[in-house]
């Protein structure tokens, strides 16, 4: 794909090795978030979503497919993460377009509804992408163990179905 010498690169997990760099560009170790993400376990992506100029990847949006439980009850999630956009590029529509594509193939694979954990300070960037603050309880894996997850804010978005707003999430595996 291209438009406006913008390329769209779908790639599998290993694709890190591309937007890699823009990581330490938009969590540097001043940012207190950049402590805390790094403690956390991270599951593997199952498709990356890269935007990039001149062959340089500029944004970058993860989908993990995961078989979830909602109170109890299979729900396939859609998981979207390293959401984070070069801070040359930032404001240009690069995150919203890669958003909307990790969404589009969300519904391609049936998913339920969709998951991100996020920085209190990105809830209203969210928003606007038409995703909602999850009030409920999420649990995740670290080191087989199940935990409650308290480090940030969790915001849900419908796909095929609606996604809860409150309630009970188990992810069944590592967080995204
Ligand atoms: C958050 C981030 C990914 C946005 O990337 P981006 O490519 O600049 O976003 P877009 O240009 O696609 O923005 C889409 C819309 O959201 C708005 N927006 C962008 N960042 C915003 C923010 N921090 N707060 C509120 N609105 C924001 C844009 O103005 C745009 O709105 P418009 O269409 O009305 O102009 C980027 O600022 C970033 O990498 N931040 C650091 C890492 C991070 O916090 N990532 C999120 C992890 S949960």
């Amino acid at each position: 794909m291209n438009t406006d010498d913008i390329e769209i690169e779908i790639l599998p997990d290993e694709g890190w090795d591309k937007v890699a760099h823009l990581n330490p560009l938009v969590y540097p170790p001043e940012n207190p978030i950049t402590a805390v993400w790094a403690s956390v376990k991270w599951a593997d992506a199952d498709q990356r979503f890269v935007a990039c100029k001149n062959g340089e990847a500029v944004s970058h949006v993860a989908l993990f497919l995961r078989d979830g439980l909602r109170s109890g009850r299979p729900a396939r999630i859609a998981g979207i993460g390293g959401v984070m956009t070069h801070p040359a590029h930032q404001r240009l529509g690069h995150a919203r377009r890669l958003l909307q594509l990790a969404h589009e193939a969300a519904q391609r694979k049936h998913m339920d509804f969709a998951l991100l954990v996020c920085e209190a300070k990105n809830i209203a960037f969210y928003e606007q992408q038409g995703w909602e603050v999850f009030n409920g309880h999420m649990i995740h894996q670290q080191d087989n163990r199940s935990l409650n997850w308290t480090l940030s804010p969790v915001m849900v978005r419908d796909v095929t179905a609606r996604a809860p707003r409150g309630g009970m999430l188990d992810l069944r595996g590592m967080p995204w």
